[in-house]
C-alpha cells in the first residue's frame, strides 16, 4: 500500500483515545477501538503483536499481527546475555521436565515450591547480599506486589511518572496518595516528601523508581534518592528489571555499581530480561517482611508458583550469570552497545539516554514512526516501535534491544537499514516535514518531564 492509499487515521490517534470508552455495553463500547486499530492493521501499521516463527535468535522469522511475514535482524529480544538458547539452559529445562513434569502445583503459599525455587530463592539470596527472597510468577506480579503488599490506604507513594505500569497499578490498588515526580528529579522527590511529613508524620512513604529505565535507557542518582528517603524516614524501592544479570560488575546492575546494593529497602527483579523465563522476585532484608509478603501480596499468594521449568532455567541462568562466561557475556553485550550507539550517530542516527541494552533511537512524530517501522520490517529487522502514551508525545522511537550473540555484521545491517527506513519517511512523505533536530527534541522532553516536577 502506497503513502497515498493510507488511512489518514492510521496515521494519528493513540491508544489513550480509547482507554476510557463510553457506554453500558462493555464488548460493545471498545469498537471505536477495534476500528482504529484495525484500519492501522489493513495498512501494514499496526507494528504490535507480532509472533515469531522461528526461535527468537540474533536473526529470526516471524508473522505480523495481519500475517505478513519478516525476517531479518532481531534486535526486538529482551534475551540480553543470549541465555535462552544456551545448550546448560535447554538441558535444564529438559531435566526439569523429565523429573517434575511442567506444572507447579498451586499457589506458593500452598503446595507450589519445589526443589529447584527453593534453591534459586537460597542462590539469589547468595548472589543479592542475603536478602530474603520472594519468587513470583512474571516480573510484572512482582512489580505489583512490592508495592500494593506493603502500602495501605493511609500511606503514600512517591513515584518517578515513568515508573513501570506494575508499580504505577500496585499503587492504584494499595492507596489514592499517590505523587509524581518529575523524571529522575531528585528535588522533586525531596520537595514532596517535605510537603507530605509536614502533614502526616505517621505513615509510611515508599519512593518507587528503577535502576535502568526501559524506555529511555536512564538512570537515576539511587546515593542521592536513599539520603532523601533517610531524611523523611521514607523507604526506597528499586526495580532492576532490566539491567540485573546484563550489567555492572558480577551482573549488579546501577545497584552495584553505585554500591547501593545494601541501600534500597526493597528490590524487584524480572528474570524475563536476561534469565531466559518468565518470573521474578521481590528482595528484602528483613525475613519478616518476606514472610508478609507470602501472605499479602495478592500475586504471590492467589496466583500458581514459578513452574518447575522456569525455575530450574533461572537458576541455571544465576550460575551462568555469576561465573567467568557470564562476566564475558557482559562484556561481549556492552561492547556490542557502544559499538551500535557509535555506528547509529555516524549516520546521523539519535541514541537517546545511557548506554544499556536497550537502545531507543529517536523519530519524533508518531505518523513517521509508523511509516518507518513498517518500512523496517519490510526491508529486514525486527524491531520495536514504542509511541504515546508510553512515551511523551511527539517523542517516537524505535526500542532496539541488544544481545551479547548479536554480530558486528547484525549491527551494522541494523544500522543500514534504520538509516534507510527513516530516510525514505522524511523524503517521500509528503505531508511529513523532516523531524525536529536532537535538540529541540530534547527540550521538548525536558519540558515534559519539568511538567511533572
Ligand atoms: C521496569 C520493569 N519492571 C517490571 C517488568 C515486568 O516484567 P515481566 O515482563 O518479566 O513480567 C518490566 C517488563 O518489561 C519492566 O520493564
Amino acid at each position: 500500500m502506497n503513502y497515498n492509499e493510507i488511512e489518514s487515521s492510521s496515521l494519528s490517534g493513540s491508544l489513550k483515545d480509547y482507554r476510557n470508552p463510553l457506554g453500558k455495553n462493555l464488548t460493545n463500547r471498545v469498537q471505536p477501538f477495534f476500528d482504529w486499530q484495525n484500519n492501522r492493521r489493513i495498512s501494514g501499521l499496526w507494528p504490535y503483536a507480532k509472533s515469531t516463527t522461528s526461535a527468537p535468535l540474533t536473526a529470526c522469522t516471524a508473522l505480523s499481527d495481519s500475517g505478513d511475514l519478516i525476517a531479518g535482524v532481531n534486535f526486538a529480544s529482551q534475551d540480553y546475555l543470549s541465555l535462552a538458547s544456551h545448550s546448560d539452559i535447554k538441558e535444564a529445562a529438559v531435566a526439569a521436565v523429565r523429573d517434575f513434569g511442567v506444572h507447579s502445583a498451586g499457589s506458593a503459599a500452598l503446595l507450589g515450591n519445589t526443589r529447584y525455587s527453593l534453591s534459586l530463592e537460597r542462590a539469589l539470596s547468595s548472589h543479592l547480599d542475603d536478602c530474603q527472597i520472594v519468587l513470583y510468577p512474571t516480573g510484572w506480579s512482582a512489580g505489583f506486589a512490592s508495592v500494593q503488599g506493603f502500602i495501605r490506604s493511609d500511606d503514600h507513594v512517591v513515584m518517578d511518572v515513568l515508573a513501570h505500569s506494575c508499580l504505577q497499578e500496585g499503587a492504584r490498588a494499595a492507596t489514592s496518595n499517590i505523587h509524581y515526580y518529575g523524571h529522575l528529579n531528585v528535588q522533586g522527590v525531596e520537595r514532596r516528601l517535605r510537603r507530605i511529613r509536614s502533614n502526616d508524620a505517621k505513615n509510611a512513604i515508599l519512593v518507587v523508581t528503577e535502576s535502568l529505565f526501559s524506555m529511555h535507557s536512564d538512570v537515576p542518582d539511587l546515593r542521592a534518592l536513599r539520603s532523601v528517603c533517610d531524611a523523611y524516614d521514607a523507604n526506597l524501592l528499586v526495580d532492576c528489571a532490566h539491567d540485573f544479570g546484563c550489567m555492572g560488575r558480577d551482573g549488579l546492575g546501577h545497584l552495584g555499581d553505585q554500591q547501593m546494593l545494601g541501600g534500597a529497602d526493597i528490590i524487584i527483579g524480572s528474570f524475563s530480561k536476561t534469565f531466559a523465563s518468565n518470573g521474578g522476585f521481590i528482595a528484602v532484608k528483613p525475613r519478616s517482611a518476606a514472610e508478609y509478603l507470602k501472605y499479602y501480596s495478592a500475586t504471590q499468594t492467589f496466583s500458581n508458583a514459578l513452574s518447575p521449568v522456569q525455575a530450574a532455567v533461572v537458576l541455571k541462568a544465576l550460575e551462568i550469570v555469576t561465573s567467568d562466561e557470564g562476566a564475558r557475556r557482559r562484556k561481549q553485550l556492552m561492547r556490542n552497545i557502544l559499538r551500535l550507539r557509535a555506528m547509529m550517530c555516524t549516520v546521523g542516527l539519535e541514541p537517546l539516554g545511557d548506554p544499556s541494552p536497550i537502545v531507543p533511537v529517536y523519530i519524533g512524530r508518531e505518523d513517521r514512526a509508523r511509516l518507518s517501522a513498517r518500512r523496517l520490517s519490510e526491508i529486514g529487522a525486527i524491531v520495536n516501535l514504542v509511541e504515546y502514551p508510553a512515551v511523551p508525545r511527539g517523542d517516537a522511537r524505535f526500542r532496539v534491544q541488544v544481545m551479547a550473540d548479536h554480530t558486528e555484521d547484525d549491527l551494522s545491517r541494523l544500522v543500514e537499514l534504520m538509516a534507510h527506513s527513516l530516510g525514505e519517511t522524511t523524503t517521500k512523505s509528503p505531508r511529513i516535514p523532516m523531524v525536529a533536530s536532537a535538540r529541540t527534541a530534547k527540550r521538548q522532553r525536558s519540558s515534559i518531564e519539568a511538567s511533572a516536577v
